[in-house]
């Protein structure tokens, strides 16, 4: 099995939480495009995985802007999308090719090393900003005489 701490195509994120969750999905893909059994029970189990990580993501993320959240979870909602679509496919009796299963994977391993690792980035950098303390609170923090002083 590959994961990403092996030196695998995925870069560690900075996440363990993530990065663990990654190197299970990635085993998924893995085993599909290695040309393992690639069906309806194989896509719900990914969806599932895929499911339950982009919510692990979407918390890593809650600290980030909402026009930036919003980018990364369009992306989230397209891959969904891609597995719905190939769930739906299966569901029909129509085949599915490999190719299908190599784009699955590819564009894991790009959002994974491009847009999770600048995620996890970001989230930790605004994490790490000291709060911002307001003038009144800082004041009703102080002994009356010094509060009386300072708002004279
Ligand atoms: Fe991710
Ligand atoms: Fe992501």
């Amino acid at each position: 099995m590959t994961h990403a701490s092996d030196g695998g195509p995925l870069i560690p994120t900075g996440s363990g939480v993530i990065d663990a969750e990654h190197g299970a999905i990635l085993d998924l893909l893995s085993a599909m495009t290695a040309g393992g059994p690639f069906g309806l029970a194989e896509l719900a189990a990914l969806r599932r995985e895929v499911a339950e990580h982009f919510a692990t993501e979407t918390r890593e993320m809650a600290v980030l802007a909402a026009e930036r959240r919003e980018r990364h979870e369009h992306a989230h909602r397209s891959y969904l999308a891609s597995i719905d679509a190939l769930i739906a496919t299966a569901e029909r009796g129509d085949p599915l090719a490999g190719d299908d299963a190599n784009r699955l994977m590819l564009w894991f391993i790009v959002h994974s090393n491009t847009a999770d690792t600048a995620l996890v980035e970001a989230s930790r950098q605004t994490g790490d900003e000291p709060p911002m303390i307001s003038m009144d609170d800082w004041l009703d923090s102080l002994d009356e005489a010094d509060r009386d002083v300072l708002r004279s």
